[in-house]
């Protein structure tokens, strides 16, 4: 595709959408008596228009049905869960008794570690990508510590070859394989939070197998975001959260993705609640836990239903829209935006993109790492309307999402970005 740097360019764009009625499908968040042009999909996701429906009619099941309503609501609460399940598999390119929704990412993620790290005298040691997320780099430190393990010793957090921004993908692998007598859990994220970058999860997965380790991803900033084959990659377990693309709000219930090769492993220890109990035998309350297979057998607690409806609003319209269709999309959005920054500064005065320049190693975001007055720059644009986010120490993060962005919020960013650049 030829861009143009011109809004007439980006309006004909638009006009040629085949998704465009989706932006119609939320609410877009108005600051200052203006329409903010909204970056931040990759943090909190828009809410939908549909949500507040889905909410009423589980507060109307309730008034009207009281404790009936966990059989006889119009989708009975008893079963909520399940309501999720296709179009949560079809995000990540599973199989339905592989994916449930939740609790919350690190909470799954300490869950999967309990039955996937699983260290010993000899094999005893994660892999990570360096600068994970901190809730990620806790859970890892304080499970290694758990197992009475020191993190200095046990956790290898790979680095980008000096003067680089990413990981290559031959370097993950080649990593993995001198660590591969000790290595218990390989476990990176899907797209990296702060760089943009999209693992290469099948020859990550593959690496990992081949050295005799679990392997796991954090797909906090993948699901919605780009095409997933969790079922076909081999991929052991997955977690991630609902509130960035997948649109659940504020908080909203997690997901977890366990294989169906662990479908019925009934010997992996886990942590065990009754929800995750045998649903013909629940109710009966007797000693043994007795999982249920699948992913649903980690289970602990009975199912947030107004966080699960507003999950539910949100899926639907992903159904509706496709997540091939919105790949497509998003290669054009983010590749227009790609453009236009690139011409803004072609010589790397103000700032360098570290998100990878391959359309097929990364998602909708870019990191715009700002090489003068960063900060003062956000803030600048900030007062404009836009809605993007820093991340210290230098870094701006916008994403286009394909659901609710368009090219001109693409093209009008670049403008205003333009204007903030001299201060
Ligand atoms: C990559 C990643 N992992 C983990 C988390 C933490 O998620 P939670 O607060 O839902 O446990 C986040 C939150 O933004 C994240 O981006």
């Amino acid at each position: 595709m030829k861009f143009d740097n011109t809004l007439s360019f980006a309006r004909k764009m638009d006009q040629a959408d085949p998704l465009k009625e989706f932006r119609k499908a939320f609410h877009l968040p108005v600051i200052n008596g203006k329409r903010s042009i909204y970056f931040t999909g990759n943090s909190l996701g828009l809410q939908p228009k549909s949500t507040k429906k889905f909410i009423d009619e589980e507060l109307q099941d309730w008034a009207t049905l009281g404790v009936e309503g966990h059989v006889h609501a119009r989708r009975p609460w008893l079963y909520y869960h399940k309501f999720t399940k296709k179009i949560l598999a079809k995000l990540v390119g599973a199989k339905p008794i592989e994916v449930v929704a939740m609790n919350q990412l690190t909470m799954n993620l300490h869950l999967m570690m309990v039955s996937f790290y699983r260290p010993t005298k000899q094999r005893y040691k994660i892999i990570t990508e360096s600068g994970a997320f901190s809730s990620d780099q806790y859970a890892f430190e304080s499970q290694l510590k758990f197992h009475g393990l020191n993190p200095e010793d046990a956790l290898i957090e790979l680095k980008p070859r000096a003067g680089e921004s990413t990981l290559r993908t031959a370097d993950i692998v080649a990593a993995i394989r001198e660590h591969a007598q000790e290595l218990a859990l390989v476990i990176f994220g899907g797209v990296q939070y702060y760089t943009g970058q999209f693992f290469d999860i099948k020859k990550i997965t593959e690496a990992g197998h081949q050295a005799g380790a679990c392997v796991g991803f954090d797909l906090a900033h993948a699901v919605g975001n780009v095409p997933l084959n969790l079922h076909r990659h081999q991929v052991d377990f997955a977690v991630w959260c609902s509130y960035k693309y997948l649109n659940a709000g504020p908080g909203a219930i997690a997901g977890a993705f366990v294989h169906e090769k662990h479908a019925k492993r009934f010997d992996v220890p886990r942590f065990a609640g009754w929800w995750g109990h045998d649903e013909q035998e629940r109710f009966q309350m007797k000693k043994g836990f007795l999982p249920i297979v699948g992913v649903d057998g980690w289970q602990l607690s009975n199912f947030p239903i107004i966080s699960g409806a507003v999950l539910l609003a949100s899926l639907e319209i992903f159904q509706h829209a496709g997540i091939k269709n919105l790949r497509k999309k998003s290669l054009l959005l983010t590749g227009y935006l790609e453009f236009l920054l690139k011409e803004l500064d072609p010589n790397e005065y103000y700032f360098t993109i570290l998100t990878p320049a391959n359309p097929t190693e990364r998602g909708c975001q870019l990191s715009i790492a700002m090489k003068r007055n960063g900060k003062k720059v956000f803030q600048k644009i900030t007062k404009t309307g836009v809605v993007a986010d820093w991340r210290e120490p230098q870094v701006i993060r916008v994403a286009p999402v394909p659901l609710y962005n368009t090219f001109s919020d693409v093209y009008q960013f670049v403008e205003q970005f333009k204007k903030s650049l001299v201060v």
